[in-house]
C-alpha cells in the first residue's frame, strides 16, 4: 500500500514538472520555430558582432532596452521610432538584448535616429559633449590618448577645455566596433503580419 502511494505521488510530481516544461519551453519553442527573418533584416558583420560583445561587456543593457512596445504601452513609437518590435527582428540576436531598464532611451532604432559616427564617438567619450546635462557615464577607456593620430586614425574634435594637453584622443577598435553596432540598430523596415507575434496582432486590430 505504502509503495503504491509513493508511486502515485511520484507520478504526480513528474506530471507537474512535465506540464511546466511543456508550458514554459515546449509550446513557446513550437510557436517561434516557424519564424523567418524579414527580408530587410541584415546579418551582423564581424565588426558589428565585435561591437555587440563590447555592448554586453560594458553593460549598456542595464540602462538601455531594445524593444519598441505596441500602442497602448506608452509613446514608444513616437519617442524611439519604427513599429512595435516582433520576434523575427531578434532572429540573429544571441543572446537577445531586450533589456528591462530604461534609464536611457530605447536603442532598437538608434541607427535610424542618429546616423553620425562622429556623434556616437563623442557621446561615448563624454556624453555631455553632445547632450547637455547627460547622466550617461562617459566611457574614456574606449579611447586612447596619443601625441598624434596614426595613419588611418582620426582624432576626436574636442573643445580646448576637455582636450588633454599636447595630446589627441583617438577611438580604439573597440569604440569603432561598438559604434558600427549601434549604427546597425535600425529596425524600421516593414514586417508582414505573419511575422508579428499574437500579441502585436491583437493590439493592431
Ligand atoms: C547608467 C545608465 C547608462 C549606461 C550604463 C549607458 N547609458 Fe547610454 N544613455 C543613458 C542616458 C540617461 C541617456 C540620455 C542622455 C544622453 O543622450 O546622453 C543615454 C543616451 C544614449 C544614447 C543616445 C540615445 C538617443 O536616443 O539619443 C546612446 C546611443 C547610448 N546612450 C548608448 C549607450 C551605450 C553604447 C552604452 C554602453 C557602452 C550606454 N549607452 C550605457 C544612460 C546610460
Amino acid at each position: 500500500m505504502m509503495f503504491i502511494r509513493s508511486f502515485v505521488f511520484f507520478l504526480g510530481v513528474l506530471a507537474a514538472f512535465a506540464l511546466g516544461w511543456i508550458g514554459i519551453v515546449g509550446v513557446p519553442d513550437m510557436m517561434l520555430a516557424r519564424i523567418e527573418a524579414p527580408p530587410e533584416l541584415k546579418r551582423y558583420t564581424a565588426e558589428q558582432l565585435y561591437g555587440r560583445s563590447i555592448y554586453v561587456r560594458e553593460g549598456c543593457l542595464y540602462c538601455h532596452s531594445q524593444q519598441v512596445r505596441p500602442e497602448g504601452f506608452g509613446a514608444d513609437q513616437a519617442r524611439f521610432w519604427g513599429r512595435p518590435s516582433v520576434p523575427a527582428d531578434y532572429l540573429y540576436d544571441k543572446p537577445h538584448l531586450l533589456g528591462t531598464m530604461r534609464t536611457g532611451p530605447d536603442l532598437f532604432n538608434i541607427g535610424a535616429r542618429q546616423t553620425s559616427e562622429e556623434w556616437h564617438l563623442l557621446h561615448l567619450y563624454n556624453p555631455r559633449l553632445v547632450t547637455k546635462g547627460s547622466i550617461m557615464p562617459p566611457h574614456p577607456w574606449l579611447f586612447e590618448e596619443k601625441p598624434t593620430a596614426g595613419p588611418g586614425e582620426e582624432a576626436l574634435v574636442l573643445p580646448d577645455s576637455l582636450a588633454p594637453a599636447r595630446k589627441v584622443v583617438v577611438p580604439t577598435a573597440e569604440a569603432k566596433a561598438l559604434v558600427a553596432y549601434l549604427l546597425s540598430l535600425n529596425h524600421t523596415y516593414p514586417v508582414s503580419q505573419g511575422a508579428a507575434s499574437d500579441d502585436t496582432a491583437k493590439t493592431r486590430r
